[in-house]
């Protein structure tokens, strides 16, 4: 389309404010369906960047939308909340919700938004949280703003990084938490060109919803782990066990990889948020808590096993470390299984050496541990290797590679993505997560990388 063609004008104006993991495919993603958006940005050097059409996060084809808003000049840049919102009808905030120190959402920065934008954004304008945020939020949202003619509504993302522009164009499911039916309605005409169900409900369903969705998926992971763990004891396979359990349509097979624990932006502080408000709401929620406690005990025990394999210490020994980030797509490290790991081999007196095909040395250069440019480079007289992200290129790494330059022979796979046989063959040790030995008739496993 060119950027004087009107035919994708829209009458909504939307300003989305934060243009970080959730804000910039908004933004960018409306901004392709024919809305105009203004994305507002603090970070200077982030907010430049943008106006130049440069994303600095590993999503796949952001940067191209981004490029395409800017040509089409239905999207735009600026520097304050503020001056993004005083145009819009619809806000989105979009910024961080990041954990406090007692396990709750700190909502510092949404509510410093509202409270900024509340005074000058026009009659009748929605501000909705697209930022995962506690229930109730909206209510204190709504006293922020103090004012009768501005609405507030609640329309989460279930958007996952490394996939946000497709997760983006091509949803589940909308959700829109909002009381009042002309709210309803035009929210509702937002989000029809998506052709999935959207589900309406009032403000605390949809708060609440968001956080059982992150809560149910981290709680699915923490038995998959449990199982691949009582798997290793009893000489069991939770690859071919998940495969089973998964083909019930009732549970599904997505979501089943056994792996290192889970972690990531949204499930570790969302798991201990909704704790949280459960604790607050005098309904604790003991099985959340223990999904959480049993995560932080499984980054403990991939370190136990490792030094099982190291005669029983890690200490002094070199290690490498294939993948930082938290899953493979992306170069986010906000509490990374892997980084879990690497603490606690440090910890432990471990030399640590990690390679990741998406993250640079310099993000890594504070965490005390040493950053090689290659996979292979990371291994050169390393005792152990240990994989922490499935990226698709270690599983296609040519193990003799691997096994010419460790001094020891000790791989110890926690995401279960290379093939047992090959790397067998090639001399190699290889350590899985609740996988008993090869199966001749079913060698392949980077099938667990589902
Ligand atoms: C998660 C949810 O999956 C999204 O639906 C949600 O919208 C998003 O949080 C959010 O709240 O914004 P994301 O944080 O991108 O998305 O990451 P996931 O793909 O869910 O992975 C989370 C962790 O689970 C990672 O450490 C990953 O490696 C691990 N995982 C995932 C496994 O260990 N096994 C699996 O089978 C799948």
């Amino acid at each position: 389309m060119s950027p004087t063609d009107n035919r994708l004008r829209r009458p909504e104006r939307l300003a989305v404010i934060g243009a970080g993991y959730i804000g910039l495919p908004t933004a960018a993603g409306f901004a392709d369906l024919g809305y105009e958006v203004t994305c507002a940005e603090t970070n200077p050097t982030k907010l430049a960047r943008l106006a130049a059409g440069q994303v600095d996060l590993h999503e796949p084809d952001l940067e191209d939308l981004v490029r395409r808003g800017l040509k089409t000049r239905r999207l735009s840049f600026v520097d304050h909340a503020q001056r993004a919102a005083g145009d819009a009808s619809i806000v989105f905030i979009c910024v961080p919700t990041p954990q406090a120190e007692d396990g709750s959402a700190d909502l510092t920065f949404v509510e410093s938004v509202v409270a900024d934008i509340g005074p000058l954004v026009r009659p009748g304008t929605i501000i909705v949280t697209r930022s995962t945020v506690p229930v109730g939020t909206a209510d204190r949202l709504r006293n922020i703003v103090g004012r009768r003619d501005v609405h507030v509504a609640s329309t989460p993302e279930f958007l996952r990084e490394g996939s946000a522009v497709r997760d983006f164009f091509h949803p589940d499911r909308i959700l829109i938490g909002a009381s009042e039916p002309v709210v309803r309605r035009r929210l509702g005409e937002l989000y029809d060109v998506f052709g999935v169900p959207v589900i309406v409900t009032d403000i605390a369903t949809s708060e609440l919803t968001k956080h059982a969705a992150n809560a149910f998926l981290a709680t699915r992971l923490s038995f998959v782990n449990a199982m691949a763990n009582i798997c290793e004891a009893a000489g069991a396979d939770v690859h071919q066990m998940m495969q089973v359990v998964g083909l019930d349509p009732r549970i599904g097979p997505k979501f089943l990889a056994a792996g290192p624990g889970w972690g990531g932006s949204c499930l570790p502080k969302d798991t201990r948020a909704l704790a949280y408000v459960a604790r607050q709401l005098g309904e604790p929620f003991t099985q959340l808590e223990s999904t959480v406690r049993s995560n932080e005990a499984q980054f403990d025990r991939v370190v136990r096993r490792l030094a099982d394999h190291l005669d029983g210490s890690v200490q002094g020994r070199r290690i490498a470390v294939w993948g930082l980030a938290f899953k493979a797509g992306t170069n986010d490290l906000r509490d990374s299984p892997s980084l879990e790991v690497c603490k606690r081999l440090v910890a432990a007196g471990a030399d640590v050496t990690a390679f990741d095909p998406a993250v640079g040395a310099a993000a890594v250069s504070q965490l005390g541990f040493a950053y090689a440019e290659t996979s292979i480079g990371a291994c050169f007289g390393v005792d152990a290797l240990v994989v922490l992200t499935e990226w698709p290129e270690f599983a296609a790494t040519d193990p003799s590679l691997v096994a010419a330059a460790m001094s020891g022979d000790v791989v110890f796979d926690t995401r279960n993505v290379l093939d047992i046989n090959e790397w067998t063959s090639a001399g190699l040790r290889l350590v899985t997560v609740g996988r008993s030995s090869p199966d001749p008739l079913n060698s392949s496993a980077s099938a667990n990388a589902a």
